[in-house]
């Protein structure tokens, strides 16, 4: 035998080989990842079954023929056993992916958001002040007991002072009780004429059904030379009418507040009863809805305003209350338990 030959069947014999370990390793191959690490190892163009051709080459004119044939058909083998496999590893990772998701179900329409209820009260109560003139004003939350108490009139011995009522940061800090404080800080601000509207969120210490320890309410300040009480009844009416209907019956009822005098506050014919007489109006035919009077001329001393010069109306109301008699809710904590079934319906 020549040495050639030698080379020829040593080549051959190396061919087995690696036929033998590529089928093993293809056999352990377990996903497609690893069946591309695969084929570059083997048939790719820098693979050892290629490298292998090139060699042939080397070989003599009377070897090249047998063992090229070999090289042929081992490659064909493995190229189809490759294949199949990935046909098989295809199937394999379509069908675990659709055990995982059921494509013939109809698609998950995504929840759109919406406006909360007091949010869309609070809205509409500014926007039908906004129409008459008013601008909106805006005030903190965490207020000085001056701004809150103080410039409104209220006494250091006021009972609306009361530890029970306020929540007290420090002795000259509160969460603000009410938005009253507002008004002061805007005419500190400004001369008149003022025509505000400061919507806004107010804390007492207060838990029912018919409380809340945060709730909202909308502050309104007019002040101009002249202003008289029959501007601030013809502006609440024109709310109440465009808030509830035009058909909506008003009333005045004379009241006390610190930082108004005259003081009144404002009740409409009941929503539910029409003024029959039910539980929610207690029997009585009539809801209170704001409170309201002139700008007390103690106020305008404490903002540099002259009461001889000037007079002014101021108004306050709760949206929670507004919000619950427009839709006919009784119980107020519902607002805040975040219950879709309840949200859902202001869509
Ligand atoms: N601040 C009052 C409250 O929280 C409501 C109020 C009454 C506001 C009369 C006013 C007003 O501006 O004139 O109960």
């Amino acid at each position: 035998m020549c040495p050639l030959d030698r080379i020829g069947q040593n080549m051959q014999e190396e061919l087995r080989q690696l036929e033998r370990r590529a089928k093993e390793e293809l056999r352990a191959v377990k996903d497609l990842a690893a069946l591309e690490q695969f084929r570059i190892k083997y048939l790719g163009k820098k693979g050892l079954l290629t490298s292998f051709m090139k060699r042939l080459g080397s070989l003599s004119p009377e070897e090249r023929p047998q063992v090229g044939k070999l090289a042929n058909s081992v490659k064909q083998g493995l190229t189809s056993l490759f294949s199949e496999t990935k046909k098989k590893l295809q199937e394999e990772e379509e069908s675990a992916r659709r055990s995982l998701v059921d494509i013939t179900l109809p698609g998950r329409r995504p929840l759109r958001g919406h406006l909360h209820p007091i949010t869309l009260i609070a809205t509409r109560v500014c926007e039908i002040f906004k129409n008459m003139g008013f601008r909106i004003a805006k005030g903190p939350d965490v207020e000085l007991d001056y701004y809150n108490f103080e410039a409104l009139n209220i006494p250091k011995d006021h009972p609306a002072r009361d530890m029970q009522d306020t929540f007290y940061i420090s002795e000259r800090v509160v969460l603000r009780t009410h938005t009253s404080p507002i008004q002061i800080r805007v005419m500190e601000s400004q001369r008149p004429p003022v025509a505000i509207i400061a919507p806004g969120k107010v804390y007492r210490r207060d838990s029912d059904v018919s409380h809340t320890p945060m709730f909202h309410q909308v502050e309104g300040l007019l002040v101009d030379r002249g202003v008289s009480f029959s501007d601030l009844k013809g502006t609440l009416i024109s709310f109440v009418h465009q808030m509830f209907g035009p058909e909506t019956g008003v009333r005045f009822r004379p009241s006390f507040f610190p930082f108004t005098e005259p003081s009144a506050e404002v009740d409409i014919r009941c929503v539910i009863c029409e003024g029959k007489g039910c539980r929610t109006c207690s029997e009585t035919g009539w809801l209170e809805i704001l409170g309201a009077g002139m700008v007390d001329p103690a106020v305008f001393g404490f903002v540099d305003y002259d009461p001889e010069q000037y007079s002014g109306f101021a108004f306050g109301m709760g949206i929670e209350r507004i919000a619950m008699l427009k839709y006919g809710i009784d119980d107020i904590q519902l607002f805040y338990r975040n219950d879709m079934r309840f949200l859902r319906q202001f869509e």
